[in-house]
């Protein structure tokens, strides 16, 4: 038994769809208490400032989010105790707001993007409350770095990963995992994906894109880009039919930048797959009643991690899956 629903975090490292001779695996973070990879970051952004003696339980917290971070603080905050006040973009699903207010949060919408939603929260940390600031708090990717990161090579067991494929908001999801993956598999390519329409990790302006998430607009001061060997652009359309193809012929339901990355992570595949072709395609479906164990994957097959950081619940009214 657990003592909180702050210790169920964590996720399952799932095989899916993958071309010949490779293994493509997804962290499934909706699996996580809040239902995003942010709780990670959420709660270690928390425990360090309490560390630091900057926060204890019945002060008041901010954060500009693009709804993530803030349901996975406000999870928090209602555990542990703290108010918090989520600024964020009106543009975000309404799910979004309703999850953050149904745990409690007080949530300000502003017009605009995630820039302008900083903007206001540091002009509401003048009035007392505290920032954890997900875009530059270290405490981020380290989240990532000790949990997702470690977790994953648990879940790898004996296979040999050679590619982290991951879309970018903050950078502490591909900064944190890559790092600690690197240190075990220091050949490894890592890979960033980010929205076509805004491609400020490629070189182009700032522009308007419709991902949650994924493209903050800007490069964040939490991501290393030394760690990054290529960047790739999807489209909106191109992340979505994938998050339909996912939930219709994969029985996952995900949102737009685990579709993007998945996507990524198929096309990149082949260059990765291990000349005894022989990977299986897909595991086969476990039987519920069984003599023998589950047949795991292959062992052989070189692995490419990706990451699904939300549900796709989180996007029903967004219209994405009709
Ligand atoms: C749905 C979704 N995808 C991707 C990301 C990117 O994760 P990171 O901020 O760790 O780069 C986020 C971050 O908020 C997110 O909410």
């Amino acid at each position: 038994m657990d003592a909180n629903i702050l210790e169920t975090i964590g996720s399952p490292l799932v095989q899916v769809t993958s071309p010949p001779g490779v293994v493509i695996a997804a962290k499934i973070e909706s699996n996580n208490p809040g239902g995003s990879a942010k709780d990670r970051p959420a709660l270690a952004m928390i425990e360090q400032a309490e560390r630091q003696n900057q926060i204890s339980p019945g002060d008041s917290l901010v954060e500009p989010t693009s709804g993530n971070t803030g349901i996975g603080l406000a999870v928090a905050a209602a555990t542990k105790g703290y108010d918090l006040t989520v600024v964020m973009p009106a543009s975000q699903s309404p799910e979004r707001r309703q999850l953050m207010r149904a745990y409690g949060a007080d949530v300000e919408l502003v017009d605009g993007n995630i820039s302008d939603a900083k903007s206001r929260a540091d002009k509401l940390e003048e009035t007392g409350m505290t920032q954890l600031r997900q875009f530059e708090n270290p405490a981020n990717p380290r989240a990532h770095y000790l949990t997702t990161g470690e977790e994953v090579l648990t879940q790898v067991g004996n296979r040999s990963v050679v590619a982290l494929v991951a879309g970018v908001g903050t950078g502490g999801t591909i900064t944190g995992v890559g790092r600690r993956l690197r240190e075990e598999f220091p050949d490894m390519d890592i890979i960033a994906v980010e929205p076509e329409e805004n491609a400020v990790l490629s070189g182009d302006d700032p522009g308007d894109d419709a991902f949650q998430g994924m493209g903050p607009g800007f490069v964040s001061e939490n991501l290393d880009t030394e760690i990054i060997d290529t960047v790739k652009t999807v489209s909106i359309d191109d992340a979505e039919a994938e998050c339909r193809r996912l939930a219709r012929e994969e029985g996952i339901l995900v949102g737009q930048s685990s579709g993007a990355s998945n996507l990524v992570a198929r096309q990149v595949g082949p260059k990765y797959a291990s000349e005894a072709d022989d990977c299986a395609r897909r595991a086969p479906a476990p039987v519920i009643e069984r003599e023998s164990p589950t047949p795991s994957v292959d062992k052989r097959c070189p692995v490419i991690i990706t990451v699904y950081w939300d549900s796709g619940e989180r996007y029903m009214s967004t219209g994405l899956f009709e």
